[in-house]
């Protein structure tokens, strides 16, 4: 995504300052080439020096130390993002105003634009921001933020900067191409939980991360995504409608609430196979009956199969082993077009971890192998399909 891009980061006087630091070392260790200018107010809370060391590269303060860096650095630019970004700087860019390097670079600049604005939440509610915020928007620049949140001066409000993920999944995302755009994709993700009694119940070992990466990769390429989650440390990515579920009843409800608008389903999660008969309505004691009566739930992806209709079914297969033959037995019983095969067996892919091998098998019989990659890329291979699906390649 920022692999290989030059990024201007342009840092403006706020105490947000300290967080574009983490910024500028997240893109390099990206592969991204990263360029910093300072404003003079930003140098009252950060160094030069700390972006020179994390960015292997000069940092740019001053306008009249090369007569043309406001140009160079400019034109080599795959991305001019500036976080934080203050109310000053926002109302002078909008104006044209060129009276320090960024500024001047701003106006030679043509190409991506992120701000991530940080400010007090009544400078952010003004209504001279608030127009040259709107002004900027109509130029085609991107607005990363701000959040509602504690802010530095002890009050609450919209004006907290975005956190560091999220800025940089906004600027990878300017890089990709919006080949999901007008789809609907519904995504769930993580275990099912079924409770026992009040404080016990049986589930497994999923994190969530493979369902919550292709919510991410598809929101990246334009797509509207539901997610659906069963309980996950995960954050859910800005801009799914997201919905928290626990037993498999509740993601089944859920499901099938929102199909109706989506146009594909991928059932990433880990649905538990069973639930207890009776649930406790205290806790069970140790003197209690030491057998626990087990029901089979619905199969949730089964049903989707038979009510389908065009939309494009994805479903996983977590084998212990490389199951061909199961997982080819799932995609038809449960009537898919793709089936994700996962082993689970192996220790450095799989449930918890950030890597996966997969194997996709699709109804034309055609099985495709894929080597061990990051979840996120695991999630492009995937959403690949959806879109030959659309195009008529599937
Ligand atoms: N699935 C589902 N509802 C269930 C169980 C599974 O929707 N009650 C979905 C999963 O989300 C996955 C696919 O079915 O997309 C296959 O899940 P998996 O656990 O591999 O297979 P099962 O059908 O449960 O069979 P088994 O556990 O016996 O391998």
């Amino acid at each position: 995504m920022v692999k290989g891009r030059n990024i201007l980061l342009g840092v403006t006087g706020s105490i947000a300052a300290y967080k574009s630091v983490e910024i500028a070392r997240r893109l390099v260790e990206e592969g991204a080439s990263v360029k910093v200018v300072l404003t003079g107010a930003a140098q009252r809370f950060i160094t030069p020096y700390m972006f020179e060391t994390i960015s292997s590269n000069p940092v740019y303060t001053d306008m009249f130390s090369d007569p043309f860096s406001h140009i160079n650095l400019s034109r080599e630019a795959d991305l001019f993002l500036i976080a934080p970004a203050t109310a000053n700087t926002i109302n002078k860019l909008s104006c044209g105003i060129a009276d320090n390097l960024l500024s001047n670079l701003w106006l030679t600049y043509e190409g991506h634009a992120l701000m991530a604005p940080a400010m007090n939440f009544r400078m952010y509610r003004n209504s001279t921001v608030k127009k040259h915020i709107r002004n900027l928007t109509q130029q085609g620049v991107q607005f990363a933020g701000p959040v509602s949140g504690s802010l530095a001066c002890g009050e609450e409000g919209v004006g907290r900067m975005l956190e560091v993920p999220e800025i940089l999944e906004e600027a990878a995302s300017l890089f990709i191409e919006k080949d999901l755009k007008g789809e609907n994709v519904l995504v769930t993700a993580g275990p099912t939980i079924e409770p026992v009694d009040p404080v016990r119940f049986i589930s497994n070992r999923s994190s969530g991360k493979m369902g919550y990466a292709i919510a991410r990769a598809a929101l990246r390429r334009g797509a509207e995504v539901t997610l659906i989650s069963g309980p996950s440390a995960l954050t859910p990515p800005r801009g799914a409608s997201f919905i928290p579920v626990e037993k498999t009843t509740e993601m089944d409800k859920a499901v099938f609430q929102c199909l109706k608008k989506s146009t594909a389903v991928v059932m990433a999660a880990a649905v538990s196979d069973y639930s207890p008969v009776e649930v406790s309505k205290v806790k069970r004691k140790k003197e209690d009956s030491n057998t626990l009566n087990l029901k089979v739930n619905k199969d949730i992806i089964k049903s989707l199969g038979k009510k389908k209709g065009k939309r494009y079914l994805i479903g996983f297969a977590a084998e212990s082993g490389k199951d061909i033959e199961s997982a080819r037995s799932k995609l038809m019983g449960k009537n898919l077009d793709l089936i994700v095969l996962n082993d689970i067996s192996r220790k450095d892919v799989g449930f918890n971890v950030d890597t996966n091998v997969v194997t996709l098998i699709d109804r034309n019989g055609r099985i495709a192998d894929y080597p061990k990659m990051k979840k996120i890329e695991v999630a492009d291979v995937i959403l690949d399909r959806i879109v030959k699906f659309k195009k008529g390649k599937p």
